[in-house]
Formats: structure tokens, sequence, C-alpha cells
């Protein structure tokens, strides 16, 4: 007897799952194309930009195509090996010709929240220090206004975190340590993350600033001034924003 087990599905949750992901490739893969021979290339992290790895990869493949990767986590680093991709560090390279990264909200004026993924250290490195920067993404990303349906992400010495907590409560937000798996998160580069919910951060500029300002701070998700062009994803294919 085969005894069938009733799952229950959220349909429209699922299809639209689904539809960000053929979004997020259909970005991640035109950005690839912005990739040229001789290229020092930053590679982002997270669910977008994994699409970019795969498709840089399958060109090395199919067209011999010759660059070198920047990653800016150990999990992107993890993926371009992967894909034949020859990487560096930070230190070993010159220049960066592009940086291609996802976001987790876009507005307007094209200023950024990252961090989502707890990469936005490195992410920001590299995007500051890239001659371009494209960002990738789906239709769930773009807004009106930063910081009302995301925590904006602050990377934190891992130690005074109350003390540290308390200042950037201050501008305003309630900052939450970020847990994973039942224990405080960790970076890559050995550091917490505060995810500060602000209900809406109306001079993202001036906020840059003063989280900048507060001892630990290490570094905060608000990218500024950074973004050349975004390639919003959609079901047929993509959209250029510059
Ligand atoms: C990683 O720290 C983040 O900045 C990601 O780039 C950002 O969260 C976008 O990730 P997804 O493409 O997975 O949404």
């Amino acid at each position: 007897m085969c005894v069938g087990k009733i799952i229950n599905v959220d349909q429209d949750a699922f299809l639209d799952n689904m539809s960000y992901t053929n979004q997020k490739r259909n970005a991640g893969y035109r950005a690839a194309e912005y990739v040229e021979d001789g290229m020092v290339v930053g590679l982002g992290t997270g669910s977008t930009a994994k699409f970019v790895v795969e498709k840089i990869g399958e060109r090395i493949e199919d067209e011999g195509l010759d660059i070198v990767g920047i990653p800016t986590s150990l999990e992107t680093e993890k993926q371009a090996k992967k894909a034949g991709i020859t990487i560096i560090e930070l230190d070993e390279a010159d220049k960066i010709d592009l940086a291609i990264d996802g976001a987790d909200e876009v507005d307007p004026d094209k200023q950024l929240i990252k961090g989502g993924g707890g990469a936005l250290l490195r992410e920001k490195i590299v995007a500051h220090n890239s001659k371009r920067y494209i960002v990738i993404v789906d239709a769930s990303k773009m807004v009106e206004k930063l910081g009302v349906d995301f925590a904006l992400p602050v990377e934190i010495l891992p130690r005074w975190t109350e003390g540290i907590s308390d200042c950037v409560r201050k501008l305003g937000c309630e900052p939450e340590l970020r847990i994973s798996k039942g224990k405080t998160y960790r970076t890559d580069n050995g550091n917490n993350i505060l995810d500060c919910d602000f209900e809406g951060i109306e001079e993202p500029k001036e906020l840059s600033q003063r989280l900048a300002s507060i001892p630990g701070v290490l570094e905060h998700g608000l990218f500024i001034d950074l973004t050349d062009l975004v390639i919003l994803g959609n079901e047929g294919g993509f959209e250029e924003l510059d």
C-alpha cells in the first residue's frame, strides 16, 4: 500500500520564489557579459551574484575568457574556484576593473542596503575600489525608501557589543545582534552583526557618515554613491538603470 503524505504548499509564495530566481539569473547572466579578457573582477556574494560566477565559469570554458576574480566571501571563493576562475586576494590586486554584486534594497537614487548575507565589509572594499560597480537585483529589491522593510546590517567588533549597540541605537533604530543556528553569527572576518531596524531611513548619506564615526563599528550596509549601473532582472530578460 502506498501511503501518501499531504504537504501544504503556499503556491503563491512558491511561484514568487521561482519568478525571483529567474529574474536573478537573467540579471546575473547579463552582468557577466560586461566581463572582458584581462579584467580583474570583484565577485559579489549571495543568491544573485552566484549566477554571475556561474556564467563567468561557462565563458572561461566556452570562450577561453581570461580573467582574475576577487571574491567577497569564503562562499563565493569556493564557488569561483569550482567554476575554474583564478582567484587572488584583495591585497594582491593593483586594480579592480569591474565589480558585480547583488543588493538587499535599491532606492531610486541607486543607493543600497547590503549585508543580508554578512559579507558587507569585503563587498564594500571591493565596490569602493572598483572602476565600475554593477548591481544586479530582482524586482523585490527595488524600494522607494531604504530600511522600511529591511534592517540595516552593521558589522561590529565582537567585543563591547552592548556598548556599541547603545551608540547605534541613539541614531534612531532598534539594533538586534544577529544569531544563526542558535549562536552569535560571525562574519568571515570573525566579527558580529547588528541588524538595525530604522523603520525607514530618511537621510541615507548622513546616516552612513554617523554610523561610520562610531568607534567599534567596522562597516555598515549602506552603499552610498557607489553604483554605476543597476541591472534589474525580469521574466523575459532584464532592464538596465543607469
Ligand atoms: C551579502 O552580504 C549581501 O550583501 C548580498 O549581496 C545581498 O544580501 C543580496 O543577496 P541575494 O542576492 O542573495 O538576495
